[in-house]
């Protein structure tokens, strides 16, 4: 092979100060691992001898900490975009040491390719296998690497054998064309490919390849509690409700799953409900619980940007390649997110709030309005298109002192027009033919802990009419109580 093999530390080399950096994976699933750690050290000499040193980061979602950790304790990132789910870049992001761009996942690409977020100077992509001709094949993640590929002037590989070459065929990549020259994306049903199993980019720009062996950094999930359970259970009871309605047809229509504790419990439920039927995901993140659920035949088949399972489980989906070849697809995040096909597909799409409103406005991302957790990440590609989007969240967070429900949400991100249902481990809200009044009602008699629902009805008796009805002056009364008290409980109009 003509590629030149190389260290991690040559690798840096080739980042400068001020470059704008794209990453190849979703999650920690497929993101670079070594050379990160390598610009990170560089980033820190250089600081040391009183230079500057900080990059653009550009990812496909969420990274593991030997990306964004990182690159955060070093003080390396000038703006990160699209999310992240680090405590160390999320401390960078509230404390104004990053710029963070939040913005839907599957849009990225395009604003990448129209050159909103500037020039693209170097791509690195983990890969498990590399041609002359410059065929790769990716690993765990497919994100942005089709688009970053092709913009960047240089390409660095982390060549990781701990992904086997025979996963080829594991990938569907397929970027879509710009306006006015773009077609539909022909996916019509799940398992559908329209592109190719390798990705294509040009072996000039290959400047060397770096050999790893490192696991993707997957944590495990929290076992299924009773709050996670009781949630998970809702969804999935609600779900038969819905089809014994005839309002989702017996074979069942698509899910989209979020990420985290609460939508790995969801799916556990419905996967042991013997009323659903097996189904398929066309979704972003492919958690351990799908691999489970495949195993156990209750998931037919998953379309993914991510295989975000932790290193044992990925390893036991390698080994068992032949059973899972035909049932899983792993596409651009252009492509799993991608609106269009999310209606076309009528998916159910079940993500988890961070607080909601009770006229059903949703908040993904701040923390009391102003301290960034994540970011929307995909949740906002599938909502607003969903058939059926669903929000889910405990009814209350450290142990009490915050309700999940307020009277009015301290940031928006999906609004009352997206939000269908909502679900805590009390109820179900089915926010459908409602109107801002009937809805309050209908999750403050759902939704709402026992601690909290006097202060909803309070707070509905305060409004002074309109269709809507708030009080300006009290929207918040509860989030300015916890900062004063440290409880809502202690909330009086
Ligand atoms: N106010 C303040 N803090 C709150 C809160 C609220 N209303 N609700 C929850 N929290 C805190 C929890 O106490 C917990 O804090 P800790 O980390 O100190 O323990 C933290 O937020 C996470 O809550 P948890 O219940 O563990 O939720 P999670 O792990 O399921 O994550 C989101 C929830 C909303 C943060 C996460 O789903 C997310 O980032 N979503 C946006 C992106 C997305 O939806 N992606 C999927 C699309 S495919």
């Amino acid at each position: 092979m003509s590629y030149r093999f190389i260290s991690a530390e040559e690798a840096a080399s080739f980042v400068n100060n001020g470059d704008n950096v794209g990453f190849s994976g979703f999650t920690p699933a497929g993101s670079p691992k070594v050379v990160t750690k390598a610009i990170a050290a560089k980033a820190i000499s250089e600081h040391n001898a009183g230079r500057e040193f900080k990059i653009g980061m550009i990812t496909g979602a969420s990274t593991g900490d030997s990306l964004d950790g990182e690159l955060a304790r070093a003080d390396a990132v000038k703006f990160r975009v699209p999310y992240q789910g680090n405590s160390d870049m999320r401390n960078n992001l509230n404390t104004g040491k990053t710029a963070y761009v939040d913005m839907h996942l599957s849009s990225l690409p395009q604003e990448l390719r129209y050159g909103f977020l500037g020039k693209i100077n170097v791509a690195i992509l983990e890969v498990c296998d590399v041609t002359e001709s410059g065929e790769l094949v990716l690993t765990s993640g497919v994100g942005i690497s089709p688009t970053i590929s092709k913009l960047a002037d240089i390409i660095i590989l982390e060549l990781n054998k701990r992904h086997p070459a025979h996963i080829k065929g594991l990938h569907d990549i397929y970027e879509p064309l710009d306006p006015p020259y773009r077609r539909e994306i022909p996916v019509y049903q799940p398992s559908d490919r329209i592109g190719n199993p390798v990705l294509k980019v040009d072996p000039a720009k290959i400047v060397g390849i770096v050999e790893t062996n490192e696991p993707d950094q997957v944590g495990g999930f929290a076992p299924a509690d009773e709050v996670t359970t009781a949630v998970g259970d809702n969804v999935a009871n609600f779900l038969v409700g819905e089809m014994k309605a005839g309002r989702i047809p017996a074979s069942f229509l698509p899910i989209q799953s979020g990420v985290g504790n609460i939508a790995n419990a969801v799916l556990g439920s419905l996967g042991s409900n013997p009323d659903i039927p097996a189904f398929q995901m066309y979704t972003e993140v492919i958690q351990d619980a799908v691999i489970d659920l495949m195993r156990k035949g209750d998931v037919k088949f998953a379309s993914g940007c991510s295989l975000t399972i932790s290193p044992d489980v990925l390893t036991s989906v390698y080994k068992d390649w032949d059973f899972f070849k035909d049932k899983l697809v792993l596409r651009p995040s252009e492509i799993s997110n991608s609106p269009e096909v999310a209606r076309r597909l009528g998916l159910i799409t079940i993500n988890t709030a961070l607080e909601a409103d009770i006229f059903g406005n949703v908040n993904s991302t701040h923390v009391l309005g102003t301290k960034m957790m994540n970011g929307i990440g995909g949740s906002g590609d599938f909502t607003r298109n969903a058939y059926l989007s669903i929000f889910t969240c405990p009814s209350v967070a450290k142990g009490g002192k915050i309700s999940a429900i307020v009277p009015m949400v301290s940031h928006q991100d999906h609004n009352e027009h997206s939000v269908k249902v909502l679900i805590t481990e009390l109820g179900v809200a089915d926010l459908r033919g409602k109107s801002p009044i009937q809805r309050a009602q209908c999750i403050i008699e759902n939704c709402v802990h026992a601690d909290y629902k006097q202060l909803m009805w309070d707070y509905l008796k305060l409004s002074k009419g309109g269709h809507t009805p708030h009080s300006l002056a009290q929207g918040h009364a509860l989030h300015l109580e916890f900062m004063a008290s440290g409880d809502m409980r202690n909330t009086r109009y």
